[in-house]
C-alpha cells in the first residue's frame, strides 16, 4: 500500500525523480506526474492500464503559468479561467511543442486546469514542471474522492498519496474546447453549464462524439461500478426487482431500506455531487446484485450528476471484460 501522508516536500521529490504520486483537488484525486517527462508520462498510462488513445489534463499553479504551454488563447478561455481559475473547469487549447505528444494522444490541443485546492497549489507552486494527473482510478472505474480509494486501486503500485481529505465538489472538471473561437462543452462537470454561458453566452454541449471521442472520459461506459445499474423510478422497478437484493440510489427519497444511498436528504445537488462516487463505491460491499438508480433534475450540476448515472448504467461496454481487474 502507498503512504499517504501531507508531507508536500516529499512529494515534490518523488515527483523530481520522475515517480507518481496522488494528489487532491477539489474534485477527484489524480494520478500525477511530471507532465514534461515522457517517462513519468509513460507510467501513468500504464499504473491506470488507460489506453494511449485517452489524453491526460495538465495541471498548472495559475493561469499565468499556462500561457507559456499553448499557441493560442481565445478570448473566451480567457474569460473563463479569469472567473472560474482555481475551479472546476479544464480547457482544452492548441498545444505548443513543449508538451509530449504521449500527454496529449498525439492531438494538437492539451487539456489545461488549475485545481483548487490548498495542497495541491502549494506542491504545484513548488515545481518547475506542470503535473499531467487523471484521476486516480483503473481505466474505467469510478474515480477517488478520498486517498482511502486511491490506495484500494493503485496503492501498490505508488509510493505516495498526499491527503487532502475528502473531495469537495466530488465529481470530475467541466471540459471546455473551443471549435475555432466557439466555446464547446465536451464533458458535463463540476462547473455548470449556467456558469459558463453566464461569462461566453451561448455554448455548446458536444459529450456524446462516443465514436471517436474528442474526450475519452465520454465513452458511453464509464465511471462503472461492478454491478449492474438500472435507472428508472425506483418504486416501479421494485416491483421487478426484489428489495432484499437491490441497493436503491436516491437524491432524496427514503425507501427504508439497509441497502440505500441518498446523495442529499434535503435534495441539495453541490452535497448530491459530493456523495455520488462514494454512495457507488459503497455497493459494492453490500450485498446486492443490481443498483437501481434515481435521476435528478436535469439542471446545475444535476446534469453532471445524470450524466456519471447514465454512463454507470450503460450496457454498451468496450470495458466489459476490464471491470473486475
Ligand atoms: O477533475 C478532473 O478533471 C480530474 C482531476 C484529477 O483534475 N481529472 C480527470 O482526468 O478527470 P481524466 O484523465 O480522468 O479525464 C480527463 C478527460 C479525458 O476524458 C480526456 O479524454 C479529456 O479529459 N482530455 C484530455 N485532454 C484532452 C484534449 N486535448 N482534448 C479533448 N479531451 C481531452
Ligand atoms: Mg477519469
Amino acid at each position: 500500500m502507498a503512504e499517504i501522508g501531507t508531507n508536500i516536500e516529499k512529494a515534490v521529490q518523488l515527483l523530481k525523480a520522475g515517480e507518481l504520486v496522488a494528489i487532491p483537488t477539489e474534485t477527484v484525486y489524480g494520478l500525477a506526474g511530471n507532465a514534461l517527462n515522457t517517462e513519468a508520462v509513460a507510467k501513468i498510462f500504464e499504473t491506470k492500464r488507460r489506453p494511449f488513445f485517452d489524453p491526460l489534463i495538465v495541471h498548472v499553479p495559475d493561469a499565468g503559468s499556462a500561457k507559456q504551454y499553448v499557441d493560442y488563447i481565445p478570448d473566451n478561455a480567457t474569460m473563463l479561467a479569469q472567473k472560474f481559475w482555481p475551479g472546476p473547469l479544464t480547457l482544452v487549447l492548441k498545444k505548443r511543442d513543449v508538451i509530449p505528444a504521449l500527454v496529449t494522444a498525439g492531438l494538437d490541443t492539451v487539456g489545461l486546469r488549475c485545481p483548487d485546492h490548498a495542497l495541491t497549489h502549494e506542491l504545484l507552486n513548488n515545481l518547475d514542471f506542470p503535473l499531467a494527473a487523471p484521476s486516480a482510478n483503473l481505466f474505467g472505474r469510478v474515480s477517488p474522492t478520498k486517498p482511502e480509494h486511491v490506495n484500494e486501486q493503485l496503492g501498490q503500485f505508488i509510493p505516495y498519496i498526499l491527503d487532502g481529505g475528502t473531495c469537495p465538489v466530488g465529481i470530475e472538471s467541466t471540459i471546455v474546447g473551443f471549435e475555432g473561437d466557439r466555446p464547446v462543452i465536451y464533458r458535463l462537470g463540476g462547473l455548470t453549464v449556467e456558469q459558463i454561458k453566464e461569462v461566453v453566452g451561448n455554448v455548446t454541449v458536444n459529450t456524446h462524439s462516443s465514436s471517436n471521442p474528442k474526450a475519452p472520459g465520454q465513452l458511453k461506459s464509464h465511471y462503472a461500478p461492478s454491478k449492474k445499474v438500472i435507472l428508472g423510478n425506483v418504486e416501479e422497478l421494485l416491483q421487478h426487482y426484489p428489495a432484499h437484493c437491490s441497493g436503491i440510489l436516491t437524491l432524496s427519497k427514503d425507501f427504508n431500506s439497509p441497502y440505500q444511498r441518498r446523495l442529499s436528504p434535503t435534495g441539495n445537488l453541490h452535497e448530491a455531487a459530493s456523495n455520488l462516487f462514494q454512495a457507488l463505491r459503497d455497493f459494492e460491499t453490500m450485498p446486492v446484485d443490481v443498483i437501481l438508480a434515481e435521476l435528478v433534475e436535469e439542471n446545475g450540476l444535476g446534469r453532471a450528476i445524470n450524466d456519471r448515472l447514465r454512463r454507470a448504467a450503460s450496457q454498451d461496454t468496450q470495458l466489459e471484460g476490464r471491470r473486475y481487474e
